[in-house]
């Protein structure tokens, strides 16, 4: 339908990789929808270029940012102040309904049934699940919602400081009133509920539909040998399990990358694959008079077991990699036995 749309938002090059790969993974599930990208104006002119072929609507708008480093600090993501920008959403009512998604969320099925919902649908939150999830959620395009919450978030603000914290206070019954606006967990699997429940991950994780990175580290964050199809780094054993960060790669590998280098041309960038990263750092080097040898080693989020620890106490275990079920399950054995 022309009036219905899916709708991310991508304030700078690196989110807006991850709406490229998401809208990718929207058209080759055969969505019927339209795709709308929000983007800031930081936005480099190939990224924006390379959006333009995936999305039907790229829209430049406005960074709105909390500014409300208190509330920040408290999840340790000083940088989300900017998800105020999401509110934009709102204001596209050429569309009378659209889905929500992160730029960090990857689709693995077909999700046009979303549109059978009323606003505002979305999937409980896995650290709070009384308040849900704003990675996915269905909404009504409206200039009077879109007032009334730029009201809310002036006089209320937001208790977490992003946009999920204004969200749920504004549609504030959504825990208790209507269970139909609940949406299934496998149209927002969080990473985090890998490592935080396993055996329902294991009984009920085939059936995802939509995976969402939330969390600091992104697949962005990661390097890529797509040779290799292997993901570098932290993650030691991202073939052998749930391969939702590897098949974020690929796509992002394969579809993605080739549009990408051809935008920028002779331009280096950076990619996070590291047959081009090699490149770039040849590049890069060979402009400072230094030797073109170049060691993808140092380019390896390699943690030290303190900071390893530090990012569990956070909530950030590395589920895909060190801290994999297959890793965990191996070091229980051992306990075990
Ligand atoms: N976002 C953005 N720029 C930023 C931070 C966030 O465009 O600097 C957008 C992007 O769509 C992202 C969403 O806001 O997916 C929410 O942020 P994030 O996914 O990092 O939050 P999390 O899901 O990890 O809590
Ligand atoms: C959450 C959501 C994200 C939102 C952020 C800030 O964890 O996943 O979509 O932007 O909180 O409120
Ligand atoms: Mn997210």
């Amino acid at each position: 339908m022309a009036d219905q749309a899916f709708v991310t938002l991508a304030t700078n090059d690196s989110y807006a990789r991850g709406a490229m790969v998401l809208g990718k993974s929207l058209r080759n599930h055969n969505t019927s929808k339209k795709l709308v990208a929000l983007i800031g104006p930081q936005l480099s002119e190939p990224c924006r270029a390379v959006l333009r072929r995936i999305y039907d609507e790229v829209r430049l708008v406005d960074v709105l940012d909390s500014g409300d480093t208190a509330h920040l600090a408290m999840m340790k993501r000083p940088d989300l102040g900017v998800t105020f920008t999401k509110l934009h959403c709102w204001t596209l009512t050429h569309y009378s309904k659209c889905v929500f998604m992160d730029a960090d969320t990857l689709v693995l099925q077909n999700i046009d049934e979303l549109f059978d919902r009323e606003e505002l649908s979305a999937a409980p939150d896995p650290g709070w699940p009384d308040c849900f999830n704003s990675g996915v959620f269905v909404f009504c395009p409206s200039m009077e919602t879109y007032g009334k919450l730029l009201q809310y978030s002036t006089e209320h603000g937001s208790f977490d400081g992003g946009d999920q914290g204004v969200l749920n206070g504004f549609f504030g019954n959504w825990a208790t009133a209507d269970i139909s606006k609940h949406l299934p967990f496998i149209y927002n699997l969080s990473s985090i509920a890998i490592y935080t429940y396993l055996p329902a991950f294991k009984q009920y994780g085939g059936n995802a539909k939509v995976v969402h990175f939330l969390g600091k580290t992104k697949p962005w964050s990661y390097t890529f040998d797509p040779k290799a199809k292997r993901i570098l780094g932290s993650v030691e054993d991202a073939t052998s399990h749930p391969t939702f960060l590897l098949d974020w790669w690929v796509l992002y590998s394969s579809a993605v990358v080739p549009m990408l280098q051809e935008q920028y041309g002779d331009q280096p960038f950076h990619s996070g694959c590291v047959e081009f990263q090699c490149t770039d750092m040849v590049t890069f080097e060979s402009e400072q008079g230094m030797s073109s040898s170049s060691d993808t080693q140092a380019l390896e989020p390699l943690l030290s077991s303190e900071e390893r620890k530090e990012k569990w106490e956070q909530g950030q275990a590395d589920y895909m990699g060190m801290d994999s079920f297959d890793n965990i399950k191996r070091k229980l054995d051992t306990f075990l036995k």
